[in-house]
């Protein structure tokens, strides 16, 4: 065991499976007491159990960690703030809050139903908002604490996941705001977009999908595809996501806020901000649709590389 999070308290959300569970161990082994939120849902949302959290609780323990379990839902306000209360009311304050829980509803946007869009937007942006919104008066008052939000590399853009994608952007807006209204206070607030081997990203539809491919119609051995996935989710187990929510955390990285990170296997990368790369200005009043048609070609677009051509029509 480490120390270098003795004395303090954190809240990973669904800590119960995958990413989260990895989080709340390492964030434990360096000496935090950590509440292990989990609803213990389904793949999709559904369902709950106790199981996950209660297991990762007792992990913990048995490592000679510190641990208590939640199994309320991200999804609502009281959620957020009976998740919270359970820090207060267990361990006496909030340091560090690892913003996690999450699930899929993927489908194309023209097929997309609104329950779909809804709960994907309800459990990601407004989850995070509700735990941050329970935590952030403890963390202003004590001048000190740490929130790590989670988004994903399918905010860039993801065929079948505008309601993620739509979630997880959000996400990233949410924590330069949030670093912004609470770094005054000795509180920082950044994002990750890991990439981790957990059950929502191999999945029996996956596995079946890539069997087809490689196995069956690309004549891959058995032996040698099953060596493949093997290999693949060796390189992106979720403890290779956890050592940088724990550095976050400590009080080496105070200086870093709002910032959105990748995570893969052994890369660690800082996503730049997006900023303004070409632009054109009219020297008076505003510009016409004639004159962009005319100049954007010549002057705005033509060095610019259109990220997602679309088919020209027909
Ligand atoms: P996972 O399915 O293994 O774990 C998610 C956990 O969240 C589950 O234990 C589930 O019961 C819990 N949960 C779901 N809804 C909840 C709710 N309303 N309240 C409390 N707990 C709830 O998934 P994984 O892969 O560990 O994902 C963790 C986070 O990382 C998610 O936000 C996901 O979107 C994000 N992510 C994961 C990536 C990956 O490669 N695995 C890639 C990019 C982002």
């Amino acid at each position: 065991m480490g120390n270098r999070l003795k004395g303090k308290v954190a809240i990973v959300t669904g800590s119960g499976r995958g990413i989260g569970r990895a989080e709340a161990m390492a964030l434990a082994a360096e000496g935090a007491k950590v509440v292990v939120n989990d609803l213990g849902a389904a793949s999709d949302g559904s369902g709950a159990s106790a199981t996950p959290a209660d297991e990762v609780c007792q992990e913990i323990k048995k490592l000679g960690g510190e641990a208590v379990p939640n199994f309320d839902s991200v999804a609502t306000w009281a959620g957020g703030e009976n998740i919270v209360k359970t820090a207060i009311d267990k361990f006496g304050r909030i340091d560090i809050l690892v913003n996690n829980a999450g699930i899929l509803r993927d489908k194309m946007v023209f097929n997309m139903t609104e329950e779909e869009w809804d709960i994907i937007i309800k459990i990601h942006l407004y989850g995070h908002f509700y735990c941050t919104r329970a935590a952030a008066p403890y963390m202003r008052q004590q001048r000190w604490g740490r929130i790590i939000n989670t988004s994903s590399i399918a905010g860039l853009g993801n065929m079948g996941q505008a309601n993620y994608s739509a979630a997880k952007e959000g996400i990233v807006g949410f924590t330069r705001t949030v670093a912004k209204d609470m770094g005054k206070y000795g509180v920082t607030c950044n994002a990750i977009r890991p990439n981790a081997a957990t059950r929502m990203t191999v999945t029996d539809e996956l596995m079946a999908a890539w069997k087809k491919q490689f196995v069956d119609a690309g004549g891959t051995d058995e032996k040698v595809f099953k060596e493949m996935i093997d290999k693949m989710v060796l390189s992106s187990k979720p403890e290779n996501i956890a050592p940088v929510v724990v550095w976050l955390a400590t009080e080496e990285a105070a200086n870093v806020n709002g910032a959105t990170f990748f995570i893969s296997g052994n890369d660690i990368g800082i996503y730049a901000e997006p900023a303004v790369t070409q632009k054109i200005t009219k020297a008076e009043g505003f510009w016409t649709v004639d004159e962009l048609v005319t100049v954007t070609p010549k002057e705005l677009t033509n060095n610019w590389v259109n990220p997602m051509p679309a088919k020209p029509a027909k």
